[in-house]
């Protein structure tokens, strides 16, 4: 459920009419819902009930610090992949003792800073990774808390660019390997074993791979207490999908309650902490990319309609062939319906948002591309020159700028000519 809906055939965000904040802040800009994000956040924490838990709400989703604020005030914690990220949870007032570092090439200053900072975990991903966070902590005089992020091997059904947890992808210990390398973590002098940690890819619509996850987990666990070694927290990373066209993803409500009868049946389950690192089941459908119809272009084999946003504000249809609705901003005009390829402006063939979509539309009309909370800002470039859009959080019925619009001055920030060559 979330709070984009029509009223009287206009579209609104939460109380806000979209026109109104088009309007106001100009296209192309995306716009939140604070009611969804929290409604979805709170999904997982009802979920999870009196069982202790984290939900480390994943930054990469979208890491605007209107988000990361709102989310810290309900306690979320975070996932973070850089010390960027790190920095933005801290500006945005989260608690660092709750953030979880994930990513597989931390380099050794992000891991000194996010030592200083007292993040909760660090999700190790490779032996040599072991090793340099033992020597950086050393340095520091601090003890570094430890989850190994295992690759569990199994299929998660996901587009391959996003699935993770399989053998041949760069992501984690492999299984098999993962109790050795516990054994050095629990030898290691500055480092403290905390958790255990996987993630298996994004955007999963079924249980199975996550429920055949944790049985492979278990059966580490299992191990590594025969071997003395106590893990605190198991983290089940993200990858909760959503709808964005007629799937059906199960609701964090199912996902958790299989979990924790698995883990009931398991001896000493009941005091595991469960940590999850939600991005996309929280974002996605808290968001849409508003854009603006500039052109109506008919073809003989196809029709256009060019809006003014593209590949470089929203690119997930161009990357990974990703549908996401597109719906018109104002049903109460007349207009003739037509099949059109909704494009952007960029000059690459693959600018597109939408294919073969069925849009009563003319020039200058709004279109609101939905699910784009997620991955959406967070994964815009500035190609073309196009400097990138507004971010727009509606909170019932006002609306606030959360990013302006990029300058376009910024886009040449930090650069120089060279100097007149002295002949
Ligand atoms: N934890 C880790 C370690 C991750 O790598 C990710 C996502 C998450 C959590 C959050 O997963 P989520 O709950 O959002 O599925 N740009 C792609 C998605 C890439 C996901 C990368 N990792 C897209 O637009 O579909």
């Amino acid at each position: 459920m979330d709070h984009f809906e029509y009223r009287d055939g206009a579209l609104y965000a939460e109380d806000v009419p979209l026109a109104e904040i088009a309007e106001r802040f100009g296209t192309p800009c995306y716009v939140y819902s604070r009611a969804t994000l929290e409604r979805h956040f709170r999904a997982y924490t009802e979920a999870l009930g009196s069982h202790p838990h984290l939900i480390c709400y994943a930054v990469k989703a979208n890491a605007n610090l209107a988000v990361l604020g709102l989310l810290a005030r309900l306690g979320a914690g975070f996932d973070i992949v850089s010390v960027g990220e790190l920095e933005r949870v801290l500006a945005a007032g989260g608690d660092p003792a709750k953030v979880v570092f994930s990513g597989v090439a931390k380099q050794e200053a992000e891991m000194a800073r996010a030592l200083e900072a007292g993040i909760k975990c660090f999700n190790v991903e490779s032996r040599p990774e072991l090793e340099r966070l033992d020597a950086v902590a050393g340095r520091l005089g601090k003890v570094a808390p430890v989850s190994l992020r295992v690759n569990p091997d199994v299929d998660a059904g996901t587009h391959p660019y996003i699935s993770t947890g399989l053998k041949d992808n760069k992501f984690g210990i492999p299984v098999d390997e993962a109790l050795g390398v516990y054994e050095l973590a629990a030898r290691l002098p500055n480092i403290r074993v905390s958790g255990l940690d996987c993630h298996i890819g994004s955007q999963l619509t079924e249980l199975a791979p996550f429920l055949d996850a944790l049985d492979r987990l278990l059966v580490l666990l299992e191990r590594l207490r025969e071997a003395g070694i106590e893990i605190e927290h198991l983290d089940l990373g993200g990858g909760l999908g959503v709808p964005y066209q007629d799937e059906r993803p199960p609701a964090p409500f199912d996902y958790a309650r299989a979990l924790l009868e698995r883990l009931a049946a398991w001896p000493g389950g009941e005091r595991l902490t469960l940590l999850f690192e939600p991005g996309r089941s929280i974002a996605a459908n808290a968001g849409v990319l508003l854009t603006r119809v500039e052109y109506l272009k008919p073809g003989e084999t196809k029709n256009f309609a060019i809006v003014d946003a593209g590949m470089n504000d929203l690119i997930r249809p161009a990357l990974y062939q990703a549908w996401q609705r597109i719906l018109p901003v104002d049903t109460r005009v007349s207009r003739e319906s037509a099949t059109y390829d909704v494009v952007g402006p960029v000059c690459e063939t693959g600018d597109f948002l939408g294919k073969d979509r069925d849009l009563a539309i003319a020039e200058g009309d709004l279109l609101a591309v939905r699910s784009a909370g997620a991955y959406g800002f967070v994964m815009a470039s500035t190609y073309n020159s196009r400097p990138r859009p507004a971010e727009v959080m509606v909170d019932s019925d006002q609306a606030h700028l959360v990013r302006r619009r990029e300058r376009l001055e910024a886009l040449w920030e930090g650069e120089a000519l060279l100097p007149e060559a002295a002949d």
